[in-house]
């Protein structure tokens, strides 16, 4: 780090810059101590700890071959399709899905696929998915998977069509893991009389990672846990850092090797190349994931896609703009502070032209909302490098709060950031309630409070249709 913005000054070969730049600094974090709201909600920090592989959550389902960690996800770019995906353990079995729609109950079969691999010394079991195409909107279907003796029954309902002034809502979930605070986030998402239709994840799943040789297993376990939501509602997928699983000292040089084949996202039906990067239109929103752990410099395949990407969004179609990525941009926690800081670099020019309304991240283990606030000024020599109030700007939220085994991030930088309008270190999740094409409603609630319990809040304005200054309305 340290090769671009702020920094970025420090290293020209002026002595003179690098003083009026320290001095700046000073000056600034004089002026901008006024910043925001540091919670003084203070929550036990008692350490999260994973659950059991003898668990409730994790119980295998029964039945021979039985289907297991079942989740669905967007399977086209308008809402018409769904992958399907499971896990069968004894044999491979069938990669058929069949479906029906609650109305005609005339069952129709999809034709899946199957692979497996292994890691290091763990072989994964027979990982199926299936893409249901050319479904109608807005419909509950029930669908099956499994053969034999075996088969297990779910729902989903798929999302209206897409169109300006459809309410839509999202929830949002981070950095989950699979620990009891992990099971509280879930559970308040759940429970929230607000009820989220598709859960917007924003990267870090199942911490396999943190166990030696990092242990597939907790990959199998964290998909039977997430069953109870995933297979009824649709997540979107981000890639995180613990997806990376990348361990060169055990021979495991192929980073996202266990995600990429538990997870699939369909990256082709926006032209993408790789399944790191991709969006969808689902309802008013126009969602565009983006990877912090592929490269996004210029030229790069990530870079390339993203600069296509935005002139397609039509917000007479799409009004609602929203932004996807693992490592947040505005962070003024400790932990991973700055780790954003070359991406923002690279693409905040074109969230602020395009008009971006809100972009949520995760990574660090609390949560924080941003003023609508911009720093694009910079050009190397000018010293223009102080974020400013952008009524084009996103707003940025940090919801990497899920409840993960490494814990609170608590340690947070001081004096709190004049773009910071609103931080605190608790496990929670949120959701993006969608009213019409100028109106959202965004609510944050933490894992302490009852499930209707508002922590944090605001009425969003949409940046094309309606780009009043919202953000005072917290
Ligand atoms: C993998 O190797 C580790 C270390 O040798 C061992 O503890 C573990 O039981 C092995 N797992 C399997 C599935 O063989
Ligand atoms: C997880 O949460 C669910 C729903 O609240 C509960 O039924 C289950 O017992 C919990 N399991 C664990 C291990 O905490
Ligand atoms: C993808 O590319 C094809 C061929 O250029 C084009 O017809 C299609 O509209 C593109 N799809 C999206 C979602 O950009
Ligand atoms: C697992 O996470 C804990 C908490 O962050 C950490 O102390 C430990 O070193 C991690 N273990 C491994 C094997 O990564
Ligand atoms: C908080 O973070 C700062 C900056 O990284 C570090 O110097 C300090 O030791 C941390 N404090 C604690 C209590 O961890
Ligand atoms: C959009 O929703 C907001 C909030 O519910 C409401 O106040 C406003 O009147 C709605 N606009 C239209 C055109 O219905
Ligand atoms: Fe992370």
């Amino acid at each position: 780090m340290g090769v671009l913005g702020l920094s970025s000054s420090s290293s020209s070969s002026s002595a003179g810059m690098v003083l009026v730049v320290v001095l700046g600094l000073l000056l600034n974090a004089a002026v901008l101590c006024n910043g925001g709201i540091t919670s003084a909600f203070v929550r036990v920090l008692e350490k999260s700890v994973d659950m059991p592989l003898n668990s409730d959550v994790f119980s295998i389902p029964p039945g021979y071959n039985a289907p297991q960690q079942v989740h669905i996800t967007q399977g086209d770019h308008v809402g018409k399709g769904v992958i399907v995906s499971w896990v069968t353990m004894d044999e491979p079995g069938s990669n058929a899905v069949l479906y029906w729609s609650e109305n005609s109950k005339q069952k129709k079969s999809a034709e899946g696929i199957v692979v497996t691999y292994k890691y290091y010394n763990y072989t994964s079991g027979y990982i199926h998915h299936c893409t249901i195409k050319n479904l109608k909107f807005n419909t509950k279907y029930y669908y099956e998977v499994g053969m034999g003796h075996t088969t297990r029954q779910f729902w989903f309902i798929t999302p209206p069509e897409v169109g300006p002034d459809v309410p839509y809502t999202f929830g949002l979930i981070g950095d989950l893991g699979q620990t009891y605070d992990s099971n509280k986030t879930l559970t308040h998402y759940e429970l929230n009389p607000t009820k989220g239709k598709t859960v917007l994840f924003v990267g870090d799943l199942s911490y396999a990672d943190n166990y030696s040789f990092h242990d597939n297993v907790r990959w199998d376990t964290w998909g039977r846990f997430i069953e109870r939501s995933a297979a009824y509602q649709p997540w979107i997928w981000t890639a995180g850092n613990h997806e990376l699983d990348f361990e060169p000292s055990i021979g495991e040089t192929k980073p996202f090797k266990p995600y990429t084949h538990r997870y699939h996202v369909p990256f082709r039906a926006s032209n993408s190349t790789a399944p790191f990067w991709y969006s969808i239109k689902r309802a008013s929103a126009y969602i565009i994931v983006l990877s912090s752990y592929s490269a996004y410099g210029k030229y790069t395949p990530q870079y390339r896609w993203l600069e296509a990407e935005f002139p397609k969004v039509n917000r007479n179609e799409t009004p609602w703009l929203i932004v996807l990525m693992h490592s947040p941009w505005y962070n003024s926690n400790n932990y991973h502070y700055k780790e954003g800081e070359s991406m923002r670099v690279m693409y905040e020019q074109w969230f602020v032209q395009y008009k971006v309304d809100v972009v949520f991240a995760g990574h660090v283990h609390a949560y924080e909302r941003s003023e609508r606030v911009s720093n694009i000024a910079y050009n190397i020599v000018n010293g223009v490098c102080t974020p400013v109030n952008d009524l084009s700007a996103p707003v940025y939220i940090t919801i990497g709060d899920g409840g993960n085994i490494e814990g609170l991030a608590n340690n947070m930088t001081l004096p709190q950031p004049k773009y910071s309008a609103y931080r605190e270190a608790s496990f929670g999740h949120a959701v993006f309630d969608i009213k019409n094409r100028t109106h959202a409603y965004y609510s944050w609630h933490r894992n302490q409070d009852g499930y209707a319990v508002e922590a944090d809040s605001l009425w969003f304005s949409n940046r094309y249709w309606d780009p009043v200054d919202d953000s005072k309305s917290a």
